[in-house]
């Protein structure tokens, strides 16, 4: 170890993924990179439509190609620590899915059976992670993280089951479940949105106390660019399948290098009041325009748009994917 750049610990490259539809191939990550270290949090951000959960759900499901549910097609690499899990065995795989990566998503009810009591949920999470635990290990564990998760209850909430719950509840017991693995990696995608904001606070200010607590690194996927400084040191922008812009909370907000970015940070209440709000709505996947995606929407755009725009790096590791970046 030397220097002061931190070890990647995950790393995606030339990641793509496409849907079979019915009106032919749907390429809904087009080239992803993007390192992770770790103690990282990087916030994933983006308009509906773009991308973020596919790449999400591509990281922590370790779809193997050429096949994902017969209708999608992923290639490219995924590596943790150096080892590349697209190409790994099915019990590699299913070990990093009981251990090493985790997901919590928008919806709780579909992380969770419902006709198991969350404590045996936990417990079973924790005895998948860690085989050697005993099962009454297991169960005290459990039994230890609903309280840390701060379910008032946490006795009566192992003995519960989903339906019992409060969506706020649901979203804790979905850390529990997630966190009893101590993974290397979580992806939380949306993991408040469903919420009262009343409670999304809450939640998050959770999930922020459990990444710094375990060192754990982080991606957090999120529409809402209000709570990434609070969360993340990194941002990565997605659009229409690719990362158009990456580079720490900092630059990014104040210094957005990518028009489209600058779009989207002009919508918060904070913002700098020079950059203009974005025009338009997300691109249609099946005609994209043939150079930059975003140029249809682009105050900037010129005749170079037209033409696949090149990756442009910033001091501090910012980039941006712009033939005109700003400032
Ligand atoms: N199973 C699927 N079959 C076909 N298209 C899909 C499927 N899942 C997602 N998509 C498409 O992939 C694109 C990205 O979706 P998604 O990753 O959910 O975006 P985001 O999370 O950024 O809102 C969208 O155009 C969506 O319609
Ligand atoms: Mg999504």
């Amino acid at each position: 170890m030397s220097g002061s750049m931190p070890e990647t610990l995950l790393s995606v490259r030339d990641l793509t993924l496409s849907f079979a539809t019915r009106m032919g191939p749907l390429k809904v990550l087009r080239g992803i990179d993007l390192d992770i270290a770790a103690n990282e949090v990087v916030a994933l951000v983006g308009e509906s439509g773009s991308g973020k959960s596919a790449l999400g759900k591509s990281i922590v499901q370790l779809l193997s190609p050429p096949f994902v549910d017969g209708r999608a097609t992923l290639s490219g690499s995924i590596r943790l620590h150096g080892e590349e899990l697209i190409t790994a065995p099915a019990h590699r795989l299913r070990a990093v899915r009981a251990r090493d990566i985790a997901m919590v998503s928008q919806d709780a009810l579909s992380g969770l059976n419902p006709v198991m009591r969350i404590g045996a949920q936990i417990a079973e999470a924790a005895q998948a992670a860690d085989p050697a635990l005993s099962a009454a290990a297991a169960r005290r564990d459990a039994r230890d993280m609903l309280a840390a998760v701060g379910l008032p209850d946490p006795d009566k909430a192992a003995r519960d089951y989903p339906h019992q719950l409060s969506g706020g509840q649901r979203q804790r017991v979905m850390l529990a479940l997630a966190a009893i693995r101590q993974p290397q990696v979580l992806i939380a995608d949306e993991p408040t949105t469903a919420l009262d904001v009343s409670v999304q606070a809450r939640v998050l200010a959770l999930l922020a106390d459990l990444q710094r607590q375990s060192g754990m690194a982080m991606l957090f996927i999120t529409h809402d660019l209000g709570v990434v400084a609070n969360i993340a040191h990194r941002v990565a922008v997605m659009y229409a399948g690719q990362i158009i812009e990456t580079g720490t909370v900092a630059e990014v907000f104040t210094r957005p290098r990518h028009p489209y970015s600058a779009g989207l940070i002009s919508a918060l209440p904070e913002a700098p009041a020079h950059h203009p709000r974005l025009a338009g709505g997300p691109p249609d996947l099946h005609n994209l325009a043939p150079g930059c995606a975003f140029m249809p929407r682009c105050r900037h755009a010129a005749m170079a748009c037209s033409q696949p725009p090149p990756l442009k790096p910033f001091p501090g590791g910012a980039h941006a994917l712009c033939w005109s970046p700003l400032s």
